[in-house]
């Protein structure tokens, strides 16, 4: 039996595809003039300094320290220690020639007893970064929650009580009447069906919790929360820009059996559409009604189905599923097609998935505005003697990836910008810093940061693009 976590599903078939480091070709910076460059981080994943200015402990924190749940006992306490080295990180933003940031702010940094007495140095840190990027022209995107909520909530049924849903409003409020002044774009959640899915359905990552009846009460409650935090950000500030992030993956059929095509019906509207069928069409898809209905209290569609200025798509790769009974949703991850290439966390690589994905945005949840607001890859990036780390296959996927953008603008998907997954290495859930995303190598023993390949590659191809004035 596979150990459950997406992490170890997928085959480790990695096959090193490499193309040698170039210079973008013309082709590839086409897009529109004012589309947005950015790079993306998550408090958790690089903030470190767990126990500085006051923040409580997030359910991440009690995650981590707890024996055999993370990989190699790695924790987040220090990471990147980017909440002391942030100004040197937004520089790498600016000579990369970004123009927009997404970062998140951390719950319990803010209401370091998820509720309650709000911690002012916490949001000291976030208007510091927020002032430093304004001042390098860099637009900061803010996401109010990846996935670290204060463990004192936790403590109150986290995710699976729905007054959660209340407080996360509340939260959002506090942190708009200190930034919104100069924060335009406002994320709510990210990726709430990999939260509920891996957090609360498997167990493999924090709060530790598992089975059907919480991932349920969780996609519904972030749902919710969701719902509730759009309506009290456009009651504090009209003129905000509000939306929130979901992995948007393809669904594929592991072979051609009906069994596991009758499985892709259902798992499809588990991780996708129950995120974005009650946001953009006020229901649960047909497949999984009834699973989210006893969840279900009088308004609640209503709450949730609250327009939105856009959406963010995290893509990284096609999911292959099978009909599999006795798994937590009847179906599951399943074989991949001969021939396909993989990273080196084992995720197939198909950049026509994100086509796919940004097409059925446009066809069926009405071509709202969307960002790529992740996406990336994983590979093992040793510092090479001459001291570069030479991430060939990170600039192919890359590459790859920006093609099938310019195949979706083409095809008339509202895509407005894409940020890539990450700005730095990173500690990488339950993976610890065994799996490297970033365009900036960072050696964790000396914090020192080293643009790799693929960061020049992503230089070039936006200095080229804006020094030639693109269309
Ligand atoms: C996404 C997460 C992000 C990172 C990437 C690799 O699902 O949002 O934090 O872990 O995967």
């Amino acid at each position: 039996m596979l150990r459950l976590s997406r992490r170890t599903l997928l085959p480790m078939l990695a096959s090193a595809f490499s193309l040698r480091p170039q210079r973008a070709s013309a082709a590839e910076y086409e897009f529109p003039p004012d589309f947005v460059w950015g790079a993306s981080t998550s408090a958790y994943q690089i903030e470190g300094a767990v126990d500085a200015d006051g923040r409580g402990k997030s359910i991440w924190d009690v995650f981590c320290h707890t024996p055999g749940k993370v990989k190699n006992g790695d924790t987040g306490d220090v990471a990147c220690d980017h909440y002391h080295l942030w100004r040197d990180d937004i520089a790498l933003l600016a000579s990369g020639g970004f123009n927009a940031y997404r970062f998140s702010i951390a719950w319990s940094r803010i209401l370091p007893a998820g509720e309650g007495a709000v911690e002012q140095r916490g949001l000291d840190f976030y208007d510091r970064l927020v002032d430093g990027l304004i001042a390098r022209n860099i637009t900061p995107w803010l996401c109010l929650y990846h996935w670290d909520l204060p463990q004192a909530w936790q403590e109150k049924g986290g995710w699976l009580n729905r007054d959660v849903a209340e407080k996360f409003a509340d939260y959002a409020r506090i942190v708009a009447r200190r930034l919104a002044d100069r924060v335009q774009h406002w994320a709510m959640f990210n990726e709430p069906n990999v939260h509920a899915l891996f957090g609360h359905g498997f167990g493999s990552h924090a709060p530790g919790i598992s089975g059907l009846p919480n991932m349920l009460a969780a996609i519904h409650h972030q749902n919710l929360a969701a719902g509730r935090a759009l309506q009290a950000l456009r009651a504090e500030r009209a003129t905000l820009r509000l939306g929130t992030v979901s992995s948007v993956q393809p669904v594929r059929p592991s072979s051609d059996r009906a069994e596991d095509r009758a499985a892709v019906a259902r798992f499809d509207a588990m991780w996708n559409g129950a995120i974005l069928d009650p946001l953009f069409k006020g229901g649960y898809p047909a497949a999984v009604a009834d699973d989210f209905a006893p969840l279900i209290v009088n308004g609640d569609l209503q709450t949730i189905k609250q327009p939105v200025d856009f959406l963010g798509v995290n893509y990284y790769a096609p999911m292959y599923v099978a009909h599999a009974p006795r798994s937590l949703l009847g179906a599951w991850f399943g074989a991949t097609p001969p021939g396909m290439r993989f990273t080196a966390f084992g995720w197939p690589i198909d950049a026509g998935g994100l086509t796919d994905a940004l097409i059925r945005l446009r066809d069926d949840y009405g071509n709202p505005d969307v960002y790529v607001t992740e996406n990336g890859a994983c590979y093992d990036d040793p510092l090479g003697a001459d001291g570069v780390v030479h991430d060939a296959d990170r600039i192919a996927y890359l590459r790859e990836h920006l093609a099938a953008a310019r195949a979706a603008l083409a095809a008339k998907c509202n895509l407005r910008g894409y940020f890539l997954w990450s700005l730095l290495d990173n500690f990488e859930w339950a993976e610890g810093y065994s799996r490297r995303f970033g365009i900036v190598h960072v050696d964790f023993a000396s914090q020192k940061r080293t643009p790799k390949a693929s960061y020049r590659w992503v230089e070039d191809l936006i200095a080229r693009r804006v020094s030639a004035g693109t269309p």
